[in-house]
């Protein structure tokens, strides 16, 4: 959208006001001073600024969601249920998306936002998201498990990771429990880690994200918008 029409749509100023606060080196998009009316914005995806004040074509919603196994983290999916089809129609607002992936068969907290800038920043490798999962394993873990966690492990194509903290729950042949925290994001990291320490995960569940935990009062499916305290929280956490 040009950057006329969606100052417009937010009923910001006018077109004209526009043209003089341009003028007056007082229009930013992503920091950068901007000097055409015409320029090609998405409001979701970037920072747009009027004399510092943000530009929002639509309400910026921020959802915590306790996703059930079986629907994909996508915004669509030919054939699976994805996590925004949780949501009621009224608060699917355009733009929403699931910030970060779960697999489709891990269950447990994923956060949901139309703020395309703060889940890109969340998501870069800089800015150490601590996310602490409930996990269940085929088999034992002895005793030097959480010291192989802790060292980084190392996956068969030389993949390794940082260091995570293993705190065993319960231990038996044929079935153990864990808690674990990792501070990055690796496709199927969890999974992965367990194999190469030599067993197999048959449950999974994310219980926090970057400092937001999983209520008892969020049952598999439900969600609950963020408080307004815990949205400017979110996006302090992560500036
Ligand atoms: N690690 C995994 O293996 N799967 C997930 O869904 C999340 C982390």
């Amino acid at each position: 959208m040009r950057l006329d029409n969606a100052v417009m749509a937010a009923g910001l100023v006018s077109r004209n006001q526009l043209k003089k606060l341009i003028k007056s080196k007082q229009v930013t998009v992503d920091g950068h001073l901007i000097d055409k009316a015409g320029l090609i914005v998405d409001c979701h995806l970037q920072d747009i600024r009027l004399a510092g004040q943000k530009v929002e074509t639509e309400q910026e919603v921020y959802y915590i969601l306790n996703k059930p196994a079986g629907i994909v983290s996508a915004c669509s999916d030919i054939k699976h249920r994805t996590v925004l089809e949780m949501l009621s129609p009224e608060d699917r607002k355009g733009g929403i998306y699931p910030i970060g992936r779960l697999d489709r068969d891990t269950e447990g907290l994923i956060l949901l936002s139309n703020n395309g800038p703060l889940g890109y920043r969340m998501l870069h490798l800089k800015h150490h998201v601590e996310k602490t999962y409930y996990v269940e394993v085929n088999d034992s873990l002895t005793s030097d498990a959480p010291d192989f966690f802790k060292k980084g492990v190392v996956f068969l194509d030389g993949t390794r990771c940082k260091p995570a903290k293993l705190d065993i729950l319960s231990s038996h042949a044929g079935y153990s429990s864990a808690r674990i925290t990792i501070s990055e994001g690796k496709f199927h990291q969890i999974k992965k880690m367990f194999l190469a320490y030599g067993v197999k995960v048959t449950y999974l569940k994310r219980l926090s994200f970057g400092g937001f935990d999983l209520e008892d009062s969020l049952p598999p499916g439900a969600y609950r918008t963020l408080t307004q305290a815990e949205t400017e929280h979110l996006k302090t956490y992560f500036d």
